[in-house]
C-alpha cells in the first residue's frame, strides 16, 4: 500500500499548520497564551509576540542601564578614585608634616629692637621717663637737663653722655634753692658740675660739694637709660 501523502494531503496539512500558528499568534497577541507557552520550545514567529519581545528588550535595557549605572557608579567610586583620595590624604598629611617641619611655618619670634644703650635695670624704680614724652624731650640732647618729680623726691635728670643720664636732688643743701632748669640751676657739661645760682655752690656728678657755701652733698639717685627711656630708683 502506498503511504506517500498526496499533494492534496500536503496542502491540507500545511493549511492546518498555518491555521494553528495563526491561532497561536492571535492568542499571543491577546496576552492569553504567552504565560502558558513560557518554557515551551514552540517557535513563535517573529512579529507575532511584540510585547514579549519588548519585555525582553526592556529587561535587557533595564539590565543594561543597571549595569551601566553600576559601571558608572563603580567608575565614580572605583579604584581610580580611591588612590586619588588616598593621594589627597597623603598630600594633606605630607603638607601637615611639611608645615610642622618647615622653619617658615614656625611662628616667627617678634622682632625686638635692641636697645641703643643696653644696661642693667634699676631695682624698685620710683618713676620712669621716656624721651617721647615732651616733659623729657630735652634729654635727647647731651648736656641738657630736666626736672623729674617722684612724690617727695625732687630731682634733675641730666644727659651727660650718649648712654648716660644721672639723677641728683635739685634742692640745694645750702638754702634750699630749686636747681631746676629755668630756676636757680645751671648744668656745665664740660666741667660736669651742677651750679646753684642762689649763692654759687657747685656739685659734681656724684652730688659731692665742689664749691660752697653748701657743705652737704646732694642726694644721688640710680638711673637706668636705654637711649630712649629709663627708670629712677633711690
Ligand atoms: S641756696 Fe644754693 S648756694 Fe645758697
Amino acid at each position: 500500500m502506498d503511504r506517500t501523502p498526496s499533494a492534496d494531503q500536503d496542502r491540507t496539512v500545511a493549511g492546518s499548520r498555518r491555521s494553528f500558528l495563526l491561532s497561536i499568534g492571535a492568542a499571543a497577541s491577546a496576552g492569553v497564551l504567552l504565560p502558558t507557552l513560557q518554557g515551551c520550545e514552540l517557535a513563535i514567529p517573529a512579529g507575532l509576540a511584540p510585547s514579549a519581545a519588548n519585555d525582553t528588550k526592556g529587561g535587557d535595557a533595564t539590565g543594561t542601564d543597571a549595569l551601566a549605572a553600576d559601571t558608572a557608579s563603580a567608575d565614580s567610586v572605583g579604584p581610580a578614585d580611591v588612590p586619588a583620595s588616598a593621594d589627597a590624604s597623603a598630600t594633606t598629611d605630607g603638607a601637615a608634616v611639611s608645615e610642622t617641619a618647615t622653619p617658615a611655618d614656625v611662628p616667627a619670634t617678634p622682632d625686638v629692637a635692641a636697645p641703643k644703650c643696653p644696661g642693667p635695670a634699676v631695682a624698685t624704680p620710683i618713676g620712669t621717663f621716656d624721651l617721647a614724652d615732651p616733659k623729657y624731650a630735652d634729654l635727647a640732647t647731651i648736656g641738657k637737663f630736666v626736672p623729674f618729680d617722684a612724690g617727695a623726691d625732687k630731682l634733675v635728670l641730666i644727659r651727660t653722655a650718649e648712654c648716660t643720664v644721672i639723677g641728683l636732688s635739685r634742692t640745694c643743701t645750702h638754702d634750699a634753692c630749686d636747681m631746676g632748669p629755668g630756676d636757680a640751676g645751671k648744668w656745665d657739661n664740660k666741667l660736669l658740675r651742677l651750679k646753684c645760682l642762689c649763692h654759687q655752690s657747685e656739685f659734681s656728678v656724684t652730688g659731692a660739694v665742689v664749691k660752697g657755701p653748701a657743705t652737704k652733698p646732694l642726694k644721688l639717685y640710680q638711673v637706668s637709660f636705654d637711649g630712649d627711656k629709663g627708670a629712677v630708683a633711690k
